[in-house]
């Protein structure tokens, strides 16, 4: 099941009396080769992003200023809320799970790494056709 596979990372750092410096490479801290960045701010606490999953892309958030809340939901019941509030953890993200982002703080900077380039064609907006594909799968048998 895709939920189990969603973890928290934590990331090596080297900070010293100068001030704090993180990790993150590539097939080593993060799962995958990193091939896109992309960083979310100023999005006010009501609003909830994401709302889709991804046939295709890997992700790994970092809250690497103020905080959010990701929930994830696997599309056969289980779902799990993760807090992103320390520049030195992020949440894991494999294919196919639904994400929704929120309780943004105000100086919340989420910086997403990514295993793929941009491509909306694999992109799930829609929930009914995320459960359609999971549960497809799951009777399938395929992982
Ligand atoms: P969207 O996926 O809705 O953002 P979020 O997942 O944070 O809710 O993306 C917003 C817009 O930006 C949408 O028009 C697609 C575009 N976009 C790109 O062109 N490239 C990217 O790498 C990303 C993440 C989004």
């Amino acid at each position: 099941m895709n939920e189990n596979n969603v973890k928290m990372l934590e990331f090596p750092q080297r900070g010293d009396e100068r001030g704090h410096l993180v990790i993150v490479e590539g097939m080593k801290d993060v799962p995958f080769e990193i091939k896109r960045i992309f960083y979310i701010y100023g999005s006010d606490t009501d609003v909830v992003r994401g709302q889709h999953a991804n046939k295709k892309s890997q992700f790994v958030l970092i809250n690497v200023a103020g905080k959010s809340k990701v929930k994830v939901k696997d599309g056969l019941g289980n779902e799990a809320v993760f807090s992103l509030n320390r520049p030195h953890t992020g949440i894991y993200l494999p294919q196919m799970v639904w994400k929704d982002m929120y309780d943004f703080s105000d100086d919340s900077v989420l910086l997403v790494l990514s295993s793929e380039h941009y491509d909306s064609d694999e992109y799930i907006r829609d929930y009914a056709e995320f459960v359609k594909l999971v549960t497809r799968k799951t009777q399938s048998g395929e992982k």
